[in-house]
């Protein structure tokens, strides 16, 4: 499996695939200062958690870039950051990433050095990222049985990442494992992440593909023609809940129904052992035109409002594993999260 180029430093630009377009047409978007990225990531040029923290990481660069050095250099630098935080509030990953760039702010007095050392770190996560995508599929394919069907939700994959993806890199594992036999996608109202991402990704790769009416999993679940139910995470709290696209929680309380293993997959960078609950994950609302209009039809009465959550919160009692790049997390719940995350670096451990 190739990575998919969702982006990419030009030198003095981030050039993102463009995703609000798939799978109509693949065009490019080019970022050359903070304020252009910013809109591309809050309107879904660039979306999935670890892609939005990864180009905010990009943007960080430019944010020194586009500052001439002078007495104010700090000032507008972290105004700049701070308008790529405001972006998304709810994949933790953006907040994680800028935290690694605002470290590296605090401690590089000279702009030029202070540019390479975050360009440096920017790359770096980039190359993490692949690496952190090839280890949890390898790990998620191992608990996948021979001959196994999977469902999946939104998209989880290359696009969402720098390339391999989290939930679909255990999908190209297991398929090249030859365990895989086939797909199911929701297709994710009202963005359609699933039937215009995730479908178009694995189409490319060769992978067979149906998509379904997210009101349509519970029914398939029922049939008894999934094994197992595998998707990504923009946050995970410290006791385990798993904050992922609207309509995860449906389909996790419909796989338990019908005894269908619930897999998390995401890299430690999704983890944010601050939060202690889902309770206290922000999600993200979006506008009610989201939903009110598609391709130019009206969907919706004018007059009448729309409750449009970007995300939803499963409990971690509906999670059967959350699989990461350090390895698979059983039965998640706030002792095995804490003990997990405490044996690895990242989290202060060994
Ligand atoms: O609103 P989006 O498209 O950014 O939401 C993305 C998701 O919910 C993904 O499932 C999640 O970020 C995991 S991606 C590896």
């Amino acid at each position: 499996m190739q990575p998919i180029p969702t982006l990419e430093w030009t030198g003095n630009a981030l050039r993102l695939l463009d995703q609000r377009l798939l799978p109509g047409r693949e065009e490019y978007v080019c970022c050359g200062d903070v304020e252009s990225l910013a809109d591309a990531i809050r309107n879904l040029a660039v979306r999935g958690a670890p892609a939005i923290g990864i180009a905010a990481a990009y943007g960080c660069v430019l944010a020194a870039l586009t500052t001439p050095e002078g007495g104010d250099f700090g000032k507008i630098f972290l105004e700049k950051v701070a308008l790529l935080e405001s972006t998304r509030p709810t994949a933790v990953n953006l907040f994680h990433c800028t935290g690694v760039q605002r470290r590296i702010f605090e401690g590089v007095g000279d702009r030029d050095e202070l540019i390479r050392a975050l360009l440096r770190s920017a790359h770096d996560m980039v190359e993490k990222d692949l690496a952190a995508s090839m280890s949890m599929g390898k790990h998620g394919a191992g608990l996948l049985p021979g001959n196994c069907t999977v469902l999946t939700h939104c998209n989880a994959g290359g696009l969402a990442t720098a390339g391999l993806g989290t939930a679909l890199a255990v999908v190209y594992e297991a398929w090249d494992a030859g365990k895989l036999v086939k797909v199911f996608a929701d297709e994710t109202r009202p963005l359609f992440q699933g039937s215009r991402l995730t479908a178009w990704e694995l189409e490319k790769a060769g992978i067979p593909v149906s998509v379904l009416p997210d009101s349509a999993a519970a029914s398939l679940l029922a049939s008894g023609s999934v094994d197992a139910v595998v998707v990504g995470s923009d946050r995970i709290a410290a006791n385990g809940d798993v904050a992922n696209k609207v309509g995860t929680y449906p389909l996790a309380l419909a796989a338990r129904a019908h005894d269908v293993p619930f897999y998390v997959v995401a890299p430690l960078s999704t983890f944010d052992m601050e939060t202690e609950s889902g309770k206290d994950i922000v999600i993200e609302f979006r506008g009610r035109g989201e939903m009110a209009c598609l391709g130019g039809r009206k969907l919706v009465p004018d007059g009448v409002d729309a409750w449009n959550p970007a995300f939803d919160v499963t409990p971690s009692d509906l999670v059967d594993a959350i699989i990461c790049e350090k390895g698979v997390i059983r039965y998640p719940n706030e002792d095995s999260v804490r003990e997990f995350t405490g044996m690895v670096d990242e989290f202060g451990g060994q």
